[in-house]
């Protein structure tokens, strides 16, 4: 299932291939809290059917982390960056950085081929409001966000993406996210403070939601202009 439009924007659709090549394509960078992410999808236990929310082009990278996974879907407000992440899924191509974290997680080329086989819906929404009327009684055993909460202009709304995530969550499910804190200099470059994020924010917001968090964890990223600290979190639906 695909509902990506036709029509994609070329500026937007280069941004996203090289944010893709300048994350993927060279070395696996530990330090920046990237492997904290993965460890935390890989302790998750997560299984079944998976939403990855502001996917980007990243969806097929997250994966190798994952274990037991049945179905793969991508979300993004931008359709650009899920073409992009389609190319990536279709192409057969094993990046560098993708090489080593499949070692480092103890798979082979295998386990990408399958996660690509199961890539099976691309939906262009904003998942900061109340989400289209196609999810309306969809559920999923995992939902994911990775850059995306933390966009969010304020307080309340990082709040609500929590409740959007509960409504379609199964019992049981898991939801496993990471927001980047972005540094004063950013801030005041690019704009959008979102120095309100604190892992007591994300444990009331995931309570709030009437989810149980399971783990947070504040990861300091030492010598990077854009970002101070990255957290990244955990929770379920125990109902
Ligand atoms: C920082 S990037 C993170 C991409 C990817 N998840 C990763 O792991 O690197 C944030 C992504 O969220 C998307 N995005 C921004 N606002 C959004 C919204 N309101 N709803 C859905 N996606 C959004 C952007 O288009 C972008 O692809």
């Amino acid at each position: 299932m695909s509902a990506l439009p036709l029509s994609l924007d070329d500026d937007q659709l280069a941004y996203y291939r090289s944010y893709f090549t300048d994350f993927f394509v060279g070395d696996f960078c530990p330090g920046m809290g990237t492997e904290h992410i993965l460890d935390t999808l890989a302790d998750s236990g997560a299984s079944g059917d998976w939403l990855d929310l502001g996917a980007g082009p990243c969806t097929l990278f997250w994966s190798i982390a994952l274990s037991d996974i049945r179905s793969i879907q991508s979300t993004d407000a931008a359709p650009e960056a899920l073409a992009v992440l389609r190319e990536v899924a279709q192409s057969g191509e094993v990046p560098r950085a993708f090489g080593q974290v499949l070692d480092r997680h103890g798979k082979d080329t295998a386990h990408l081929d399958q996660m690509r086989a199961r890539m099976s819906g691309y939906h262009v929404f904003d998942a900061m409001q109340s989400w289209p009327d196609t999810f309306t009684g969809q559920r999923f055993d995992l939902i994911t966000e990775f850059g995306l909460f933390g966009l969010s202009p304020s307080v309340d709304g990082y709040r609500a993406c929590f409740r959007h995530v509960k409504e379609h969550l199964r019992a049981g499910g898991r939801v496993v996210g990471a927001d980047w804190i972005r540094s004063a200099q950013y801030v005041a470059s690019a704009g959008h403070d979102n120095t309100y994020l604190s892992e007591d924010l994300i444990a009331s917001a995931v309570s709030g939601a009437g989810l149980r968090l399971t783990s947070s964890r504040l990861c300091p990223i030492a010598g990077d202009e854009l970002y101070d600290a990255l957290i990244v979190w955990s929770a379920e639906h125990t109902e």
